[in-house]
């Protein structure tokens, strides 16, 4: 009989997802760079456990060596978002990629289509190609897309679901499904301070910005000014700072660059 050598078989599985972990980060990181509010919270991945996919092979009557061409779950992302907007903007995001990095070959909308579980979350399979040492391999990797909310549910979810083997008894089921709805609702409120977030990330952004602007004009400053002008405009910039006064701070950047001007022309 042949050798199943589960770590080789699995290596693929393994480098699609730090790929797409990295992929999805770098998303979210450009956004946060950008001040923007990123559509995407948190990134997770993993390969099944071996003894999910040999029991997934049991039930589904599928021999093991058939589980892989089978399973698109072998490699799972989960991304989760803060709002149920994100949501569609990051399957906005991925179908975009389609024809670049990766193709999609099912969607699963379980918000719309919410389960009887009270399951919520959009599912993606996609294909994703690896490059490995014997040349180019499609991955199947599973992208479960949810809000914090909907990922809490899931989580204390899926953990009864496998102490009940399955079969969670009818009473705690019920009390699951009410707390779903409960989720969702906490989820259709959080909606309603999404702009008042989006607006307070923008202001920070504006304020970053002008802080920049201004270290840059007295650093130009250098050039020209005596050290004593030099002093007395960082000392005010750090007052100005403190005071935390947007509007101010404008203006302080406005006369730092007719100084500049000034200087210039002196200098010259
Ligand atoms: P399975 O992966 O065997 O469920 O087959 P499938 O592809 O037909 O299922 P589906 O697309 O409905 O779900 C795929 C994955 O979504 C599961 O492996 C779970 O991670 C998650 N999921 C689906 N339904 C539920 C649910 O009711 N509760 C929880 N906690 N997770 C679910
Ligand atoms: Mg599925």
């Amino acid at each position: 009989m042949e050798i199943f050598n589960w770590k080789e078989i699995l290596l693929p599985y393994e480098q699609a997802v730090n790929e797409l972990i990295v992929k999805f980060n770098s998303i979210k990181q450009e956004y946060k760079i950008k001040g923007m509010h990123s559509p995407i919270e948190q990134v997770e991945g993993r390969v099944k456990a071996i003894s999910s996919i040999i029991g997934k092979a049991n039930k589904r009557n599928i021999p093991v060596e058939d589980v892989f061409e089978k399973l698109e779950d072998i490699s799972g992302i989960r991304i989760i978002c803060r709002f149920v907007e994100d949501i569609k903007k990051v399957v906005f995001i991925i179908r975009e990629r389609v024809g670049k990095d990766m193709e999609v070959i099912q969607e699963e909308d379980y918000i719309t289509n919410t389960k009887e579980s009270g399951y919520r979350s959009y599912h993606l399979t996609i294909k994703y190609p690896i490059f490995t040492v014997d040349g180019r391999k499609d991955i199947k990797a599973e992208i479960q897309i949810r809000t914090l909310a909907m990922n809490f549910w899931a989580t204390i979810e899926h953990s009864l679901r496998y102490k009940y083997n399955g079969n969670i008894p009818d009473e705690l089921k019920e009390r699951l499904q009410v707390c779903a709805e409960a989720a969702f609702m906490l989820d259709t409120e959080m909606t309603t301070i999404r702009d008042e977030l989006l607006e307070a990330q923008k202001i920070v952004q504006i304020k970053n910005n002008l802080v920049n602007e201004i270290i840059n004009n007295i650093h130009n400053l250098y050039f020209y000014a005596k050290v004593e002008k030099m002093n007395e405009f960082n000392q005010k910039f750090i007052e100005l700072y403190q005071e935390s006064n947007v509007d101010k701070l404008f203006e302080f950047n406005r006369q730092l660059e007719i100084m500049t001007r000034l200087y210039k022309v002196k200098y010259v």
